[in-house]
This record gives structure tokens, C-alpha cells and sequence, in this order.
């Protein structure tokens, strides 16, 4: 894993922006992966700025997000479908029929999963998987103990993390206990990985997917498998890391690549 410090979410995320529109300009037909949460709001931001002032182009990307809650229907406002819409899709020209996000009305759960695993297939698979990560270790919604050979399925949230996204409902009830998420064997095939953290409320789980064991405890360690990953943090998302001056001393070699 590159792992990157930065001083703060705003530098990291401008930073993490331009590998996503480096990807786009050399591979105009770029297959990305998608993200929601608080994580991504300013990488999404930085990218539409690019469209509107610098003529990124995105007309010819196509998109598959990680997830999105089972029982909300793509006009609930917390649904994930909705905060697509609002926090990219309106301030880029992804063509409408190129993105792609869970039903998560879906009558029949595991034959859309395997539909949503067939069309990632048949674009060509993700060029370049964007991640934030949960307090616990999750990526997607693959929860502590999911398998690493885990592909797009339904799952049941844990309290930790439906507590963690309370804050974006109107209470914890509100909340829902479901999911349908890609699996994180769906997610190591992306041929790049970005994943962003922010805050010491994820510097354990940080700490634990890059310097820990590779566990199912610890979905996101499976990125250490994977052959391209590149960690954005923070100062507090680093702040337990014990290598931490050894991933300085890497980066400041490796500034401007
Ligand atoms: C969202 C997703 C989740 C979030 C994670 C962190 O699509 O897959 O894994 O990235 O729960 O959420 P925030 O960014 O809200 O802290």
C-alpha cells in the first residue's frame, strides 16, 4: 500500500482527485468506482470543479457504486441514489444510463447482485475503485467477518456501524439494517484502489489495515493483497500508524507521481 499524509481532508482529497482525473483524461471511457459517506464529499467536489473550470470529461466514464441501504428507494433523501445525484452526477455529464448504484428495492436481491456483478464484467471491470472506511474496518458495507472472497450480496449492518451513521438521519431507528453491498473480492479486482480516511475516530481501524494482520475482523486489510492501493489520510486518521515517518520519507520520494 502508498500510503499518504497530508495535513489536512482538504489537501488530501484535492490530491486524490487529480489520480482520479489522471485516470479519466488518459482512459476517457474509464470505468470508476464509487463511494457515498462523508469521506468522498470534497474529492467529489474538487473533480466537479475540475469539469466546470478545466473541462475534465466524464461523458464517456461509466460507474458502478459500492452500495446502497435495502429498503430505500433511489427518491429517499438518504438514500445513496440520492446523494449521487446531489454531491456528483449534478455537476458532472456522466451520461444517466452509464451509472450505476444497487436497487436496493430489488425484488429478487441475489439475482440483481449477480446482474450488478455481470455488468461490471461486461464494462470491463473497474479501472480505479474509490473507498472511504468505516470506524470498524469496513469497506462497502462488507462488515468484521465478512469473507474476503465475498462478492455483491445483502448484509446485515452492524450497530456500530448503523451508530456511526446515525448522524446522517433523523435518528438511530432511522437508520437501516440492511445493505446490498459489492463483496471485497468484487472490490480487489478494481485495478486501482483509492481508499481516503479522515479523523481520529478512524485511526484505529487505519492502523489495523495497513500495519495490522490481514483478518476478516478487518475487511479493509484485505487491500493489502492488492497490488495498487494508495491510502489519503489525514493527520488524525495517521495518528496510530507506527511506520509513520517511514511513509514520509517514501512520499516525499514518490512527490509528483
Ligand atoms: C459508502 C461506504 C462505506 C463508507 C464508510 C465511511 O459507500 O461504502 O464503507 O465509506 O462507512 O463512511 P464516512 O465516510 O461517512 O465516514
Amino acid at each position: 500500500m502508498r500510503v499518504s499524509l497530508y495535513s489536512d481532508e482538504q489537501a488530501a482529497s484535492v490530491e486524490a482527485a487529480r489520480q482520479v482525473a489522471a485516470l479519466v483524461r488518459r482512459k476517457p471511457a474509464a470505468v470508476l468506482g464509487l463511494a457515498t459517506g462523508g469521506t468522498p464529499l470534497a474529492l467529489y467536489k474538487e473533480l466537479i470543479r475540475q469539469h466546470g473550470q478545466e473541462g475534465l470529461d466524464f461523458s464517456g466514464c461509466t460507474t458502478f457504486n459500492l452500495d446502497e441501504y435495502a429498503g430505500l428507494a433511489p427518491s429517499h433523501p438518504m438514500s445513496y441514489h440520492h446523494y449521487m445525484r446531489e454531491n456528483f452526477f449534478e455537476g458532472v455529464n456522466l451520461p444517466a444510463e452509464r451509472t450505476n448504484i444497487p436497487d436496493g428495492l430489488a425484488e429478487d436481491i441475489p439475482a440483481h447482485c449477480a446482474d450488478y456483478e455481470a455488468k461490471i464484467h461486461s464494462a470491463g471491470g473497474v479501472d480505479l475503485q474509490i473507498l472511504g472506511l468505516g470506524s470498524d474496518g469496513h469497506i462497502g458495507f462488507n462488515e468484521p467477518t465478512s469473507s474476503l472472497g465475498s462478492r455483491t450480496r445483502f448484509q446485515t449492518l452492524t450497530e456500530n456501524t448503523r451508530t456511526d451513521n446515525a448522524r446522517y438521519f433523523a435518528s438511530l431507528e432511522e437508520v437501516p439494517r440492511h445493505a446490498i453491498t459489492m463483496g471485497i473480492a468484487t472490490i480487489l479486482e478494481a485495478r486501482e484502489i483509492i481508499l481516503l480516511a479522515f479523523g481520529a475516530a478512524k485511526a484505529a481501524a487505519v492502523a489495523s489495515m495497513i500495519e495490522g494482520p490481514l483478518a476478516a475482523m478487518v475487511p479493509a486489510s484485505a487491500l493489502q493483497l492488492h497490488p495498487a492501493v494508495r491510502v489519503f489520510l489525514d493527520e488524525g486518521a495517521a495518528s496510530l500508524l507506527t511506520k509513520k515517518d517511514y511513509y514520509r520519507y517514501l512520499q516525499q520520494q514518490c512527490a509528483g507521481q
